[in-house]
């Protein structure tokens, strides 16, 4: 069903994201004609500029009939805007053009985040008197606890928690929303998705990238803030949540704030003992030396930022009590690999001859979000001859052999939600909350000084992650 007329007011609207990723999920949302004649866009940007619309083809594969279709669709409502994003002229005379429906759509610095917001309540822009007024805010959503309380604060205080619309982009991917699908669709998992049958949880996104041209803002963030607290928290509420009572927004959204409230707040002690940060040095990834990250550029002299990170978090509910779910990502590692991996416990008893307990690997279920998307169960299975031995086998759905994922941006279903204003793949201020302060003391232990540990690019990252594990008698399950 297209969602309704209204009008998307992109601030940054020529910048990276808007070229990359919402210019292309626009278009594909128009050919899919779930966005139709009567969405029109305004694009908000500093200075002039008269080549605005060829900048936004820039991903766009034009060579495409339905494509360039779309795409002629979307240009014939397509504006530009040029203001300030701190002058109050600029949200003035957006006031004049605008109205009825309007979502809002913040792709700028997070340093604008609250003033924008703020100066969009002051020209009466949010008041939604003669349609919906919506927000949509992008991430960084603070860089600590107290950051992100305030944002929220200030949100909060212009206009209703039902018009901010927090992206995760994590959220937008496929394999993300079919975790729910996979547990709540289905009889045969949530059965044993507890801690009788399950010995502990892996959550690992692997890149092989490294800081590249980004060295300004990550050098300021490190993989902790980048990763952590946004997307694999995302993960690990979809993975350990309770049913919701139904697939309603707030629903959804209470059921992984309870989970994430359930994860236990590390002591100052666990911080230190159960976090490990590591930085890429030198090393090879696909043929191609990768400078290392303390030489990259835009990256402080003396910089103790983190480009990789391990953790380990006990979840204190029912379900969980006793199994550790695992942390790990990182950049310029040995391969792209974003995975969840419920490993099961041993069985009981090894009964056949010729085989012993430590011989028959305990079953695994790995989710794989990206990029070999679909779910794989790994057993053991007889091999065939008159003795009985064991060979662990490897049952694989992919998605690639029974959908068609498109050439998709993630960003399609999360544009389309703001529009019809399903705010369910969307971030509530208290799960951001929670997520903050479940890392922060971390981050205040590292605050206090040490350096991360240095590891080769290329590698599976450093020697402390795969020790986090060896310590509780454990290995990580190998990226692909
Ligand atoms: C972004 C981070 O939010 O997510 C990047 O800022 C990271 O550093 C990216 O590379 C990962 O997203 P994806 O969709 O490529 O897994």
């Amino acid at each position: 069903e297209p969602a309704p007329a209204a009008t998307l007011v992109i601030f940054g609207g020529v910048g990276d994201l808007s070229r990359r990723l919402l210019t292309p999920a626009l278009v594909n949302l128009t050919r899919d004609g779930l966005i139709g004649a009567d969405l029109s866009i305004v694009v908000v940007s500093r200075g002039p500029d008269a080549q605005f619309e060829k900048e936004l083809e820039e991903h766009l594969d034009l060579a495409d009939k339905p494509t360039k279709t779309a795409w002629a669709t979307r240009c014939k409502k397509l504006s530009y805007y040029q203001g300030e994003f701190d002058d109050p002229a600029t949200f003035e005379g957006l006031a004049k053009q605008l109205s009825g429906n309007v979502a809002f759509y913040l792709a700028t610095a997070a340093s604008f985040f609250g003033p924008v917001a703020q100066s969009l309540a002051k020209a009466g822009l949010l008041k939604e008197t003669e349609g919906f007024r919506r927000v949509v805010v992008e991430k960084p959503f603070g860089h600590d606890l107290a950051s992100a309380k305030a944002l929220n604060k200030t949100l909060l205080s212009v206009m209703d928690e039902t018009q901010i619309f927090r992206i995760d982009h994590f959220l937008g991917k496929e394999t993300v929303q079919n975790i729910m699908v996979a547990r709540f669709g289905n009889a045969f998992l949530e059965a044993v998705w507890n801690a009788r049958y399950i010995d502990h949880v892996e959550i690992t996104a692997a890149e092989t990238v490294d800081v590249g041209t980004r060295g300004a803002f990550y050098d300021a963030t490190g993989a902790m803030r980048d990763m952590v607290p946004n997307h694999l928290f995302q993960l690990l509420a979809m993975v350990g949540m309770e049913p919701p009572n139904s697939f309603d927004a707030e629903a959804v959204r209470n059921e992984k704030v309870k989970l994430l409230q359930a994860v236990r707040v590390p002591t100052p002690k666990e911080a230190k003992v159960d976090a490990v940060r590591g930085r890429y040095a030198g090393g090879t990834i696909a043929g191609k030396k990768v400078v290392p990250y303390l030489k990259a550029a835009d990256v402080a002299k003396g910089s103790t930022t983190e480009t990789y990170v391990a953790m380990k978090l006990m979840v204190d509910s029912w379900r969980w009590a006793g199994v550790p779910f695992y942390l790990r990502t990182g950049k310029a590692l040995a391969a792209r690999d974003t995975e969840i991996v419920i490993q099961f416990k041993p069985i009981a008893l090894a009964m056949f001859r010729n085989t012993d307990i430590s011989k028959i690997p305990p079953n695994k279920l790995v989710i794989q979000i990206q990029p070999n998307e679909g779910l794989d169960l790994h057993f053991n299975a007889k091999v065939p001859g008159p003795v009985v031995d064991t060979k662990e086998v490897c049952m694989a759905f992919r998605y690639a052999d029974n959908f068609d994922l498109g050439h998709r941006t993630g960003y399609e279903t999360l544009l389309y939600d703001v529009l019809i204003g399903d705010q369910s793949l969307f971030q509530r201020a208290d799960q951001v909350e929670r997520g903050w302060q479940i890392v922060q003391p971390i981050l205040n232990a590292w605050d206090k000084g040490g350096e991360p540990e240095d590891y080769e690019a290329g590698s599976e990252g450093p020697a402390g992650a795969d020790a986090l594990l060896e310590r509780d008698g454990r290995t990580w399950h190998p990226v692909a």
